[in-house]
């Protein structure tokens, strides 16, 4: 998916790429994708594995997420990092990111950070997201929150 509005100025390029296990989180970055979108934004949602390098390499802002990998409870940690790991040089990129969970996102955030972190990628936004579980949740308001965390520092 690739959409930009044309009668916003300066257009931000915001390119989001995902890695999901069963489902969740490749409809969340899709959700994120619109959200991004409705700000103004010219979006690209990209399963990790499978990117446009160009769109990646213009981007403003790189937005990546994975889902909660573990023992519900114990040791949770980012889902699928050697996928992340197919991902090219983000040194120096601004990127925000972005865990999906069922019990707990802290330490499958964290691990995430990290790993960003390692490669030395400038982090300005950072949060999980509740999608599915025993009880539904509306997130609606954290994907707001996330969507503003992500732009103000670009933005300004
Ligand atoms: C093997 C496995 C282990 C999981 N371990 C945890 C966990 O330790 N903590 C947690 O909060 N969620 C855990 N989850 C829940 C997933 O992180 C959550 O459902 C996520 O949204 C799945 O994303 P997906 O639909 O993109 O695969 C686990 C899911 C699976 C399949």
């Amino acid at each position: 998916m690739i959409t930009s509005d044309p009668t916003i100025g300066e257009t931000l390029k915001i390119a989001i790429l995902y890695q999901s296990l069963r489902g969740g989180t490749k409809r969340l970055a899709e959700t994120l994708g619109t959200n991004f979108q409705s700000k103004g934004s010219s979006v690209g949602v990209y399963p990790i594995t499978n990117y446009d390098a160009q769109f990646v390499l213009e981007a403003d802002l790189i937005v990546i997420g994975t889902w909660t990998d573990g023992l519900f409870g114990l040791g949770a940690r980012p889902g699928q990092l050697g996928k992340l790991n197919t991902l090219r040089n983000i040194a120096h990129k601004d990127v925000a990111l972005f865990v999906t969970y069922e019990i707990s996102p802290e330490r499958s955030l964290n691990g995430l950070k990290e790993w960003a972190e390692e490669r030395s990628s400038n982090v300005v936004a950072a949060a999980g997201f509740k999608v599915r579980g025993p009880f539904k949740k509306d997130i609606q308001d954290e994907i707001d929150l996330f969507i503003e965390n992500s732009l103000n520092p670009v933005t300004h």
